[in-house]
């Protein structure tokens, strides 16, 4: 569990839930997230689960970042994602949902607890079907993942590991498949790091904007989406 995620108990101004977002402006996020159209009912019942009933609710993407997640699934035309990073299942549903009946999402998480709790969610859901939950360490699982037959790899875990999965991800994708990559301004602490997971992230955003085979689009939604395409 990312149990470095810091400020767990910070809110988003006017929002009137929790959220770890210091690099954008609390009135911002939350005038964001009012003019972001709602997800579905089960996305919103895992939202507001996830917020009251477990310890992190920081870790969770939520409306904005999910929202953000189906356009660049759809957009992309994705048929095969990998999720990197399951917790309560509420990112992993949200693209599950846009892709087309034979579209699939394998998330992956190594915490039994949270492996269950998404499970459950999915189980109720009509695109539930779509997803297949790993249970286990991401990067062996994702080492007995094929190469190029990935459309989209969403990673969202350790900090420690996010150039391994990087690594990874760009082998599984195919020509034109893209990485999403969350927390890459971890709080603003890239800018100087003085802790293992900053300086984790800082140098995976040197590694990715030096790697020729991607093109590279740094967004500062919420904590920073790194946009990747490979060539
Ligand atoms: C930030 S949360 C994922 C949030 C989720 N994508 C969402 O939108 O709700 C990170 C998750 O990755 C899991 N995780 C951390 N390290 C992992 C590893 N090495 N292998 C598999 N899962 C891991 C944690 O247990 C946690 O549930």
């Amino acid at each position: 569990m990312n149990q470095d995620h810091p400020a767990s108990d910070r809110k988003v101004k006017g929002a009137g839930i929790y959220s770890y977002m210091d690099m954008v402006a609390g009135e911002a996020e939350g005038y964001a997230l009012a003019h972001t159209s709602p997800l579905s009912p089960l996305l919103e019942e895992i939202e507001s689960f996830t917020l009251t009933k477990t310890p992190f609710p920081n870790m969770l993407t939520g409306r904005v970042e999910g929202r953000f997640l189906q356009f660049v699934a759809q957009l992309s035309g994705a048929r095969r994602i990998v999720e990197v990073g399951t917790f309560t299942g509420y990112s992993a549903l949200a693209m599950a949902e846009v892709l087309p009946d034979d579209g699939r999402v394998i998330t992956i998480e190594h915490n039994p607890d949270h492996a269950k709790i998404a499970q459950g969610f999915f189980d109720r859901s009509q695109s539930g079907s779509k997803i297949t939950l790993r249970l286990g360490e991401a990067l062996e699982i994702l080492k007995d993942l094929p190469d190029a037959e990935t459309d989209l790899v969403f990673i969202d875990a350790d900090k420690q590991n996010y150039s391994a999965y990087y690594r990874e991800a760009m082998r599984m994708l195919h020509s034109g498949g893209l990485i999403l990559a969350d927390n890459v301004l971890w709080y603003g602490r890239v800018f100087g790091p003085q802790d293992d997971s900053s300086r984790a992230m800082a140098e995976f955003n040197d590694l990715v904007n030096a790697d020729s085979r991607a093109e590279k689009l740094f967004l500062t939604i919420r904590d920073g989406i790194y946009l990747i395409r490979k060539r």
